[in-house]
């Protein structure tokens, strides 16, 4: 089969890549830079230069031409949140970029479309676990990160499931090589991290190879229509940063009242166990 990622120079794509290929897929590159994709995947033949943002929907179904799937993979977090205009570029991947792939994907008569989401984009549960029915935050609050969550979401259910099998992934946050757990683990070695609140917050985690991995079970699995959590068991904030403190030989981080206490996400990863037979592999702590 044919994959077409879009956005496969992050941090997830490094993952999925080698592991697409290992499985046997054959995998074409929709990159914002071509000499950056050749350069990180020399191994890969098919690479086409495109920016989600820029392209046309007639230049995206070109590049998807002979492309049994595609996977959105692509984003633009910033890396400093409060920045004006920080979260637009992603805003725009996740709403305009999303309605062009849709349409491309429709046009070049891609047969599945996989979409990555974010569990995030959940309400604070408390101690609950959270599954794939529960609704997104619409708290005025939130809407910045989860308006265009439900808004790309919402495109992707809308899109008509006989003609292209959609599947949307909302994964945790991420852990594993490159990602922000590496800035938090130098917080903890400078003894800079605290704990915010009292750590009693859940967070769903997910290692990237996992998240690679359960890209590939549902290009094996074709569960179309269907929308899955893919995440490590939950952990308290204050039980992760301890045992990540412990992993280093770092102090246990200071717990800092004064700090809102953050949601709490403790989102269950039965149903990818069930209907993707993916269950994750790595530790959240390295
Ligand atoms: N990080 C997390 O904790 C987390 C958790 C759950 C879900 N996710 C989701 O997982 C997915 C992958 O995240 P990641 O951590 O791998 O992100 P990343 O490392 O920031 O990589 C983002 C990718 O998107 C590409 N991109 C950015 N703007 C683009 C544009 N205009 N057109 C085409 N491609 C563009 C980037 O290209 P360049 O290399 O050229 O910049 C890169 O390949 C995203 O959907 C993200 O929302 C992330």
């Amino acid at each position: 089969m044919k994959v077409a990622l879009v956005g496969p120079t992050g941090v997830l794509g490094r993952a999925l890549v080698p592991l697409l290929m290992a499985k046997g897929f054959t995998v074409r590159l929709l990159a914002r830079s071509a000499e950056k994709a050749r350069r990180l995947f020399p191994e890969v033949a098919e690479v086409v230069e495109i920016d989600l943002l820029a392209a046309t929907v007639g230049e995206l179904a070109s590049a998807l031409q002979g492309c049994e799937a595609v996977a959105h993979i692509a984003t633009a977090i910033p890396r400093d949140a409060s920045a004006p205009d920080a979260w637009v570029a992603n805003t725009r991947l996740r709403t305009e970029g999303v309605r062009k792939l849709l349409d491309a994907s429709l046009q070049a008569e891609v047969k599945r479309y996989l979409q990555q989401s974010i569990t995030m984009a959940y309400a604070d549960h408390g101690d609950e676990w959270i599954s794939e029915d529960a609704p997104l935050d619409t708290a005025p609050g939130r809407a910045q990160v989860c308006g265009p969550v439900i808004s790309m979401e919402g495109m992707v259910r809308d899109a008509p499931l006989e003609k292209l099998g959609w599947c949307i992934l909302r994964g945790g946050s991420f852990v594993g090589k490159d990602t922000f757990q590496d800035d938090t683990i130098e917080g903890l070695r400078l003894g800079r991290t605290t704990v915010p609140c009292d750590g009693s917050n859940y967070v769903s985690f997910i290692h990237v190879d996992d998240m690679a991995a359960a890209f590939v079970a549902a290009l094996e699995r074709d569960p179309a229509g269907a929308v899955f959590n893919i995440v490590a068991e939950p952990l308290r904030q204050g039980d992760y940063l301890d045992r990540l403190a412990g992993s280093i030989g770092a102090p246990r981080p200071m717990r800092d009242a004064s700090t809102p206490c953050p949601p709490s996400w403790r989102c269950s990863n039965q149903a990818a166990r069930n209907k993707l037979s993916w269950q994750p592999r790595h530790s959240v702590i390295p």
